[in-house]
């Protein structure tokens, strides 16, 4: 591990949840699914949505205020807001510079991270490194989606699986002893054409021609990213852990990407972690993207199944494609 000024921790967590619960058995009424299926097959039983007129600027705004207030910090101390997001407000201006305005961060830079569902991961390896290096004090990193604006509702393949929320946390020193011990980043861009948005970008530019296509719809090759997900999250927890010095026995909690329930346990079951080890809550939000970790870490402290002093990896994967972990002791 490498030597940094000091140690960077979380020390203020929070999420922004919708109150509309789409189930599975209004699923039925709109595509040609049942709720056996998507519960067998993913473990998902309901998903939050948005209001119409509500944005991922919005959510992120919720959960990004609340998580300063946990931290006992106000939003002038921030020194950057990190938002990961694959459902920006708009393509520019980024949704963290939005959000750095309206909650009054006055003094911090800000900027977008994409990186798929693993967002979340790749944001808080970035904070890490501004606060452990002595760079920044007080980093804010939110998750924050509107999956159900991007999703085509008649395409029973992939409508089953999202929801809408965001999580935060403030990244800030803490003492040696706890905080991030290491995390890896990985990235396969050849994979980048099983899930994507096609159009509305330089390659395809909205056009009539690309509405008509419902070209702007999340496009998955869900049996490849299924496989794919299964090995980047079973390698990746392994990986955090072994370049900390530590095995599968010495994890308290493992808080994966919370896609699919199959994903989770075979991921889990590679990684050597028994499932009483593993916080799942898909069957309550769906894959919810970048917000899935930090919703379930903060379920977790609030439930408590995290402790001071416990070890945790937290794993993903998503477009890109791209995976991460993150081993830390908690403060
Ligand atoms: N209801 C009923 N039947 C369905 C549904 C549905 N909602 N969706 C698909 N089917 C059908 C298919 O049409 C197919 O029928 P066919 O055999 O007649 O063609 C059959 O069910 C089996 O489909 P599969 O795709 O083989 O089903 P699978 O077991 O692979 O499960 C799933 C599909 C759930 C999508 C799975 O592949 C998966 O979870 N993949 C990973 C997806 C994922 O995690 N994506 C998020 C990535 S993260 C990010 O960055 C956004």
């Amino acid at each position: 591990m490498r030597d940094y000024i000091c140690r960077a921790g979380i020390t203020g967590l929070s999420t922004s949840i919708p109150e509309k619960v789409l189930t599975n058995y209004d699923l039925e009424k709109m595509v040609e699914t049942s709720d056996d299926w998507i519960n067998a097959r993913t473990g998902i039983k309901e998903r939050r949505i948005v209001e119409n007129d509500k944005t991922t600027c919005d959510l992120a705004c919720e959960a990004g205020q609340n998580a300063l207030e946990n931290a006992g910090i106000g939003p002038e101390e921030l020194d950057l807001v990190i938002v990961a997001t694959n459902t920006p407000d708009m393509i520019f201006p980024a949704t963290a510079c939005l959000v750095q305005d309206r909650i009054g961060a006055v003094n911090a830079g800000a900027f977008d991270l994409l990186a798929g569902c693993t967002g979340f991961i790749y944001g808080l390896t970035v904070g890490q490194q501004y606060v452990a290096a002595g760079a920044y004090d007080k980093v804010l990193v939110i998750g924050a989606e509107t999956l159900s604006k991007i999703i085509n509702w008649k395409d029973r393949n992939t409508c089953v699986l999202f929801g809408d929320g965001a999580g935060a946390a403030v990244v800030q020193q803490v003492p040696r002893e706890y905080g991030i011990i290491s995390s890896v980043l990985g990235s396969d861009g050849s994979g980048g054409k099983l899930l994507k948005l096609p159009a509305g970008g330089s390659k395809l530019p909205a056009s009539e021609e690309t509405v008509r296509q419902g070209l702007h719809y999340v496009d998955m090759s869900g049996r490849e990213v299924f496989k794919f997900a299964v090995r980047a999250m079973g390698e990746g927890t392994r990986k955090a852990l072994s370049k900390a010095g530590m095995g599968s026995e010495d994890l308290d909690l493992l808080i994966p990407h919370q896609a699919n329930i199959r994903i989770i346990d075979t991921a889990a079951k590679k990684a050597g972690i028994d499932m009483d080890r593993v916080l799942v809550n898909v069957d309550r939000f769906g894959n919810t993207s970048t917000a899935s970790v930090p919703i379930a870490l903060c379920e977790a402290v609030e439930q408590g199944k995290i402790k001071r002093g416990d070890n945790i990896v937290m794993v993903g994967f998503g477009a890109g494609l791209t995976w991460a972990s993150l081993l830390m002791t908690w403060y």
